[in-house]
């Protein structure tokens, strides 16, 4: 029989962006202050990530990527990424570790697999969601959705200061070269390519604080909250 259920009520926000484009910040924040859940998507590549290379699976092996994505154990408390009831949240920020992720995350199977995962994060009073494809492809029904970009020099600096903030060695060149790698790979991937939803808001964010931009994304929730009461 043919479903007839109406799309979810529970409300999403989807913030999409290229890496480094303060897109985690923003959505964190914006959850915060809205009392919503936060899925960090890219953690959850990140963590296929890490599990690939703890167990051995060559980034290309799809069948075994996908076989290892269904039996992770992984669970996210209190902000914290547990990997087989391990804290992994600062092991899975590493640089290597996202490039890993980025290549895992082009084959269509392996994000096939993490679909279900995602959208287990919406519940009730709502969802703020952030990663390359929440608004087209995991939450193609939000509410608002939000593409957020930077400059490619403004994101390596960014990203510099996070990554000596949090101990790690890194040099702007090297996070210059491999962010735009990663940009280009993520962009022009056949699988769900880093692209703003068609009726996505785009935010630069070069320019702007993070409270600045927490704001703008609050206050465009609020407007469509406003115009669907209005339409109702
Ligand atoms: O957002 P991030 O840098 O933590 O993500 C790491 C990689 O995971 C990113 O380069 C591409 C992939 N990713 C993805 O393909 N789709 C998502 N929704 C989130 C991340």
């Amino acid at each position: 029989m043919k479903s007839t259920r109406p799309f979810h009520q529970t409300p999403v926000i989807t913030i999409d962006g290229p890496t480094a484009s303060g897109k985690g910040t923003v959505a964190a924040l914006v959850a915060a202050q809205l009392g919503f859940h936060l899925l960090d998507s890219g953690a959850l590549y990140r963590l296929a990530a890490l599990a690939s290379t703890r167990y051995h699976v060559a980034a290309d092996d799809v069948d075994a990527l996908v076989k290892l994505i269904d039996d992770l154990h992984i669970m996210f408390r209190e902000g914290l990424a547990q990997l087989d009831g391990a804290d992994v949240s600062s092991e899975i920020r590493a640089e290597a570790i996202g490039n890993r992720a980025s290549a895992i995350a082009v084959h269509q199977p392996v994000r096939a697999a993490l679909v279900a995962r995602q959208r287990a994060f919406r519940k009730a009073p709502g969802l703020v969601a952030d990663g390359r494809d929440m608004g087209t492809v995991i939450f193609p029904d939000a509410g608002l959705k939000v593409f957020l970009t930077a400059s490619v020099e403004a994101r390596a600096a960014r990203r510099h200061k996070q990554l000596i903030q949090k101990g790690f060695s890194a040099n702007i060149d090297d996070l210059l070269r491999d962010l735009r790698e990663r940009d280009e790979r993520d962009s022009s991937r056949a699988a769900a390519p880093l692209k703003p939803a068609a009726d996505a808001q785009l935010l630069d964010t070069s320019a702007l604080s993070v409270d600045e931009a927490v704001e703008q994304v609050v206050q465009w929730y609020q407007a469509a909250q406003e115009l669907k009461a209005s339409h109702s």
